[in-house]
């Protein structure tokens, strides 16, 4: 396992997850990294962990450029245990190091760890000399976690603000223009859409922070370095806290016996009739963190479930759970579906898209199958609300 020098005398030693599919829920096809990053100058530093099963991966890329041993710092960035969870191990060798963490991280390391580790707590604006480069650090609150940070070295111009900006790509390339950039801008808005979308207010304050550093080179604790497309990965970020959207309509719905995907498609035909790209996503068929990447930036979300059992198909209701715990803003909603009796499951999504702040087209409740003049009918009432 080899170290990967970034910068002089600043390496990756992170852990490259081949396996992963699933990252709590979100589904992962092309695995994950955890990056660690390890700065040798009079003191070493070395900036997050890894998982804990990369364990010796990171291990063996730290042994490749120094002795364990001689880590002064560790800074950690972000408690969640994807970048904390080889700390336990790490610290039993590097016995001397302090761990260089944000006043919510070292309550938290501590309630994840029990252990009496040394701890310098930093705030935004702090800086640590450690030979010719001082680290400074920015707190970064709720993008994603209350304990987040992000370490800058002015001398090498790199932001290290681990979770954002991040991709989960598992792959031998560790740099933006190494990869098809379509698939690292597709993995980044996933990431962006399924970890970081409730939290836009906080993301702006970060960028806002960030604009004021001299950066050339983000190095993110997920998937590739930016070094080449900084610019471009800065205004995506940019596009998705303001909770931008495009005339784009998603229709995601689940069905019985085919009718719900009837009304589906024919609001489908409404939408291409306008000329607005419209995507059709069964939820049979689609994983929930897939239909939000397309829906980050839609600004229709069309919702559709028959009743079961009073009330909406399970996939359904799991969907709107999803998509409502991530809050996207600035959407125009419409709620949809066929029933026998009762007919419960378009009431209940219709609360659940208004609740969400949506605002809301008059929803389409159809009694059992949509003959033609029905679908007739639902499109021409559809053409007038969808400018
Ligand atoms: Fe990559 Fe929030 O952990």
């Amino acid at each position: 396992m080899k170290a990967i020098e970034i910068k002089k005398d600043i390496y990756w030693v992170g852990g490259i997850d081949w396996d992963l599919r699933s990252f709590h829920g979100h589904l992962t096809q092309r695995g994950s990294t955890y990056n660690a990053y390890l700065i040798v100058d009079e003191k070493v530093v070395l900036v997050d962990t890894v998982k804990h099963y990369l364990y010796q991966e990171m291990l063996e890329r730290i042994k490749d450029v120094i002795d364990p041993s001689q880590i002064d710092y560790i800074v950690s960035n972000h408690v969640e245990m994807d970048h904390s969870g080889s700390l336990p191990k790490i610290m039993k060798i590097c016995q001397k190091a302090t761990i260089i963490t944000s006043p919510n991280g070292e309550k938290g390391l501590k309630k994840h760890y029990r252990e009496k580790w040394d701890f310098k707590v930093v705030e935004t604006g702090d800086s640590l000399p450690i030979g010719k480069r001082n680290m400074q650090f920015v707190l970064m609150p709720m993008v994603h976690w209350p304990d987040s940070m992000a370490t800058y070295i002015p001398q090498d111009k790199l932001l290290l603000p681990n979770d954002a900006f991040g991709q989960h790509i598992a792959s031998p390339e560790r740099f933006d223009d190494e990869l098809d950039l379509g698939i690292v801008k597709e993995e980044a808005a996933k990431y962006y859409a399924n970890i970081v979308l409730p939290f836009g207010r906080q993301v702006k304050k970060a960028l806002d922070a960030v604009g004021e550093l001299q950066i050339d080179m983000i190095g993110p604790s997920h998937g590739l370095i930016w070094r080449t497309h900084l610019n471009e990965i800065i205004k995506m970020y940019t596009k998705w806290a303001d909770n931008r959207t495009e005339e784009k309509a998603l229709i995601i719905y689940d069905t019985m016996w085919g009718s719900t995907e009837k009304i589906a498609r024919s609001i489908q035909d409404v939408f291409e009739g306008k000329g607005i790209p419209v995507q059709l996503q069964n939820l049979k068929t689609n994983h929930i963190s897939d239909i939000m990447t397309n829906l980050l930036t839609a600004k229709y979300i069309c919702v559709g479930s028959p009743t079961l059992n009073n009330g909406m198909l399970p996939t359904v209701s799991a969907f709107l759970t999803y998509m409502k715990g991530l809050a996207p803003k600035n959407r125009v909603g419409l709620a949809f579906g066929s029933y026998g009796w009762g007919g419960q499951s378009v009431e209940e999504i219709e609360q659940i898209l208004k609740g969400s702040g949506f605002e809301m087209m008059e929803k389409i409740r159809i009694n059992y199958i949509p003959d033609k003049d029905t679908l007739d009918e639902i499109k021409e009432k559809l053409e007038k609300e969808v400018l």
